[in-house]
C-alpha cells in the first residue's frame, strides 16, 4: 500500500486492493500460518458511533493475528464526555497501540485525526463520508462470487448518506465495472462522489426504479436508509420503506445474481431471500475477518 493510513477508498489503487484481497485469500486458505504474525502488537479501537460488525471483526482479526486490542468503550464512559477533543484522544491512544481504528459521526474526522498520529489509522466510517475497510471486504466478496472485471453492479438505497456506497463506487473505478445507482431522487449520490466517478471515466448510470436494470445485474448491493443522518425525521419518513426487495422482486433477476448488503438491514431485504442462493450478505460480513486480518497485516508490517 502506498500510504500508511487507510482513510478513503479513493486513495486505493488496483494494486493496493489486489494486495489486500490476495493476502486475505492466503489467510482464508491457511489461517494457522498467520496465528502468531503480530503477537505482542496492540490495536486501538475508538468508536464514537454504534458498531457491531466493524468493531467486532477488527477485534477478532487482531486477535487471530496473535495481537491484542484496547477499546475506548462507549463514548458515555470515555473522557470525550469531559470535553476531550478528537485530536487529544487519538494522540493519547496512539501511545497505547500500534495501529488505530476510528469511527466518528463527522465527515472528515479520520483525515483530521490522521494528521495527529504516527501509527497507521483506519477510517472505520466518518459520518456520511467513507468506510474503506468495508469496501475491501465488499470487493473480496464480489471477486469470489461474480469477479471484479466485466462486472455489472446495481447499488441501491441511500446513496446520499451511505458511506459504504461512496467508498465502494470509488474503488470500483479501478476495475472494468459498470455501475448502476438506484435511489429516490432525494437520495442520489452526492455531487462530489458523482464528480469523482465521472473524472475517473467510470461507466455510471442513475435510476429511480430497480426494474429498469435488474435483469442485467451480476451483483445487487442493497443499503439501509441512514436514518441517523437525516436532519429532519419527516424527510426520512418520505423515503423509508421504499426500495425493498423480496423473492417476488427477483423473478426478473438472473439466476446468478449475488445480493449483498453491508448490514445492518432494517426492511430492505425480506428474510424470504435469506435461504436463496442469491443471499450473500452473511458471507460478506464473515469476510470481514480475513480481509481485516490482511489489512492489519499489511499496515503493521510496513516500515515506518
Ligand atoms: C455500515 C456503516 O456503518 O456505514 N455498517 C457496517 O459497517 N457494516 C452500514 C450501515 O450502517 O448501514
Amino acid at each position: 500500500m502506498r500510504q500508511d493510513h487507510l482513510i478513503s477508498a479513493s486513495h486505493l489503487s488496483r494494486e493496493d486492493i489486489e494486495a489486500v484481497l490476495d493476502r486475505a485469500a492466503d489467510i482464508d486458505a491457511d489461517p494457522a500460518a498467520f496465528r502468531q504474525r503480530h503477537a505482542g502488537k496492540v490495536l486501538g479501537l475508538c468508536f464514537f458511533e454504534p458498531s457491531t460488525r466493524t468493531r467486532m471483526s477488527f477485534d477478532s482479526a487482531m486477535k487471530r493475528l496473535g495481537g491484542q486490542t484496547v477499546d475506548m468503550g462507549p463514548v458515555e464512559s470515555s473522557s470525550v464526555k469531559k470535553g476531550e477533543t478528537l485530536a487529544d484522544t487519538v494522540r493519547v491512544v496512539e501511545g497505547y497501540a500500534d495501529a488505530l481504528v476510528l469511527r466518528h459521526p463527522s465527515e472528515g474526522a479520520a483525515t483530521m485525526a490522521a494528521e495527529f498520529v504516527d501509527v497507521p489509522l483506519v477510517n472505520a466510517g466518518d459520518g456520511a463520508g467513507q468506510h474503506p475497510s468495508q469496501t475491501l471486504l465488499d470487493l473480496y466478496t464480489i471477486r469470489e462470487n461474480a469477479g471484479l472485471d466485466d462486472l455489472t453492479i446495481g447499488i441501491m438505497g441511500d446513496l446520499k448518506y451511505g458511506r459504504t456506497v461512496h467508498s465502494l463506487a470509488e474503488a470500483l473505478t479501478n476495475f472494468d465495472a459498470s455501475q448502476h445507482f438506484i435511489s429516490p431522487e432525494s437520495l442520489r449520490l452526492p455531487r462530489n462522489v458523482r464528480y469523482d466517478l465521472h473524472a475517473s471515466g467510470a461507466q455510471v448510470r442513475e435510476h429511480t426504479e430497480l426494474d429498469e436494470v435488474l435483469p442485467e445485474l451480476d451483483v445487487l448491493y442493497v443499503t439501509r436508509i441512514q436514518r441517523e443522518r437525516f436532519p429532519d425525521e419527516n424527510e426520512y419518513r418520505k423515503v423509508a420503506g421504499q426500495y425493498q426487495i423480496d423473492s417476488e422482486t427477483l423473478d426478473a433477476a438472473s439466476d446468478d445474481l449475488t445480493i449483498m448488503h453491508p448490514l445492518p438491514r432494517v426492511d430492505e431485504i425480506s428474510p424470504d431471500i435469506d435461504d436463496t442462493d442469491h443471499a450473500t450478505y452473511f458471507e460478506q460480513a464473515h469476510n470481514g475477518i480475513p480481509v481485516r486480518m490482511a489489512l492489519l497485516d499489511i499496515l503493521l508490517s510496513q516500515d515506518r
